[in-house]
């Protein structure tokens, strides 16, 4: 087993700025290498933008720019919501850079040298929108646009050659596509026979892209050259050592929309090329609008940074983790967002925040108090407290990031629970040595959660943790210290309308 954590997320497209779903994934990919990175583990965490193909070149032609001016305008709009969302990548690729550029044509060379490479006429349907050839029966289906008949000289990536190959691997290991139900899509998929993929486009048809290094008339395909970003950023011919450590990913994030490029075209180009395959590929659901899909031609999308201005960073992180079942589809409302603000974030969690602080504060001269001697009420909420740890640990790493958000707000509820049944603001008034008990049990308790959330909420739980003087504390039970100075701070999560 590697010690290291590879996490990527798919590398956008630049012909629009980004959306909910963008956010989504990126977001998911920040908790998890947050999560991995506060365990100890290292950790390099990927993404970045897919800036070749049709779709990017005709998006700068109806903006009257040449493409490389078209992306170069566009990146700062992904990398600057990625800062606003505190996502905390390590590095953010661009395909149209120079490091990418090589390792795809050392690729194509490799490939064409093993002999999995040849040329053919080919005559068939083509899909303008999807840039590919597709089958008749695809043709019939009605997904695709701007179909056209094109005869053409191609080459083509011997795919085919590697289906039994890919069945094997996905057969003997079952974490390589997840969840389940995607693994056996992608096995249904390939008990049809596997067709090769045409690799190159004309230049005379598409010239933005990335030449093939043994026939300048061709750019290749934009997913035989985005697929390759996840080995370039990793080092692949440029810092081997890198590539040893980082190599494989443990984890491609996706959406299931994209689940055949990364299952069935990346792993077989990976073995042509002799080159070890992913971990895991894990595609999640969508986010729906109510019911209907996002999109931009139904003018239903959600822009991130509007959310982010109303409600702040980490209200957005916490629903769409906490509101999404991996795998699984899942609608967005404002409804449900404001709901979940108001009863998990300002209700529950926000608001014990401020009755411990205020009641330390009036009582205690603004500091911790002592936990005193724990009666039975107290060994409940610490050793809950101790298992929870593990059990969110458990969550996290089987990618059920909801429940285990779930089973932190229930902790969260029942020290809610705890303080009305004890009462500190009346015990404080006749035993002040109990209230103090109690009051330090619940601001442990908080710190333990806010420890816990600090992956899908870092800035609030900062705050929080600050307040409590309890900065870079751990799981353990009895990180706040007696006599440690509260600070003063703002309303975690200031209720909305
Ligand atoms: N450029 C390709 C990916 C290449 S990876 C080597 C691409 N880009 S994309 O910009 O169209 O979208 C990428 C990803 O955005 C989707 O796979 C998915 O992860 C995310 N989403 C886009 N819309 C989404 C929703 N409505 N809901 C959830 N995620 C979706 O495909």
């Amino acid at each position: 087993m590697k010690n290291t954590f590879y996490i990527t997320t798919p590398i956008y497209y630049v012909n629009d700025k980004p959306h909910i779903g963008h956010a989504y994934t990126t977001i998911l990919a920040d908790v998890l290498s947050r999560y991995h990175r506060n365990s100890g583990q290292e950790t390099f965490f990927l993404t970045g933008l897919d800036e070749h193909g049709q779709k990017v070149q005709q998006a700068a032609e109806k903006r009257g720019v040449n493409a490389q001016q078209h992306c170069d305008e566009m990146a700062p709009r992904f990398s600057e919501l990625w800062k606003q969302l505190h996502i905390s990548n390590d590095d953010f690729i661009r395909t149209t850079e120079e490091r990418h550029k090589k390792v795809v044509q050392n690729i194509l060379q490799e490939v064409m040298d093993k002999g999995d490479i040849y040329e053919a006429e080919y005559e068939g349907l083509y899909s303008i929108s999807e840039e590919r050839f597709i089958t008749e029966k695809e043709s019939e289906s009605g997904e695709f646009r701007d179909i056209k008949k094109l005869k053409e000289k191609n080459y083509f990536f011997k795919m085919s050659k590697y289906q039994q190959a890919l069945i094997n691997h996905i057969e003997k290991n079952p974490n390589f596509i997840q969840p389940n139900h995607r693994k056996n899509e992608i096995l249904g998929f390939l008990r049809q026979p596997l067709n090769d993929l045409c690799i190159s486009r004309p230049k005379s048809r598409l010239n933005w892209g990335i030449e093939l290094p043994f026939d300048s008339n061709y750019v290749t395909y934009v997913w035989f050259d985005a697929l390759i970003n996840y080995i370039t950023a990793a080092g692949f011919g440029s810092d081997d050592n890198a590539f040893k450590k980082w190599w494989p990913a443990s984890y491609h994030l996706i959406g299931k929309d994209i689940l055949t490029t990364h299952a069935v075209y990346w792993p077989t180009m990976l073995m042509s090329a002799g080159i070890e395959l992913p971990e895991t590929i894990f595609a999640h659901g969508w986010w729906l609008m109510g019911e209907s899909k996002m999109s931009k031609s139904l003018g239903n999308v959600i822009n991130p940074m509007d959310l982010i201005e109303d409600y702040g960073v980490d209200p957005v992180r916490y629903y769409l983790m906490r509101e999404m079942v991996l795998g699984q589809d899942s609608s967005f409302t404002m409804e449900s967002f404001i709901q979940r603000y108001n009863s998990d974030l300002a209700n529950d969690f926000g608001n014990l925040l401020s009755r411990v602080s205020t009641l330390m504060k009036k009582n205690y001269d603004g500091k911790i108090p002592e936990p005193g001697k724990l009666t039975n009420a107290e060994t409940i909420i610490k050793s809950k407290g101790e298992s929870l740890a593990k059990l969110v640990k458990e969550k996290i790493e089987s990618m059920r990031l909801n429940e285990a958000i779930e089973e932190i707000m229930q902790y969260v509820r029942s020290v809610n629970k705890y303080m009305e049944d004890h009462a500190p603001w009346k015990l404080v008034k006749e035993d002040k040595i109990s209230a103090s008990r109690v009051l330090y049990t619940a601001g442990e308790a908080l710190r333990i959660s806010a420890v816990l959330l600090s992956p899908v909420m870092p800035n609030r739980t900062e705050v929080l943790l600050n307040a409590l003087n309890a900065k870079n504390t751990g799981l353990e039970w009895g990180g706040l210290t007696p006599g440690h100075e509260l600070k003063d701070h703002e309303p975690l999560f200031p209720r909305v309308k």
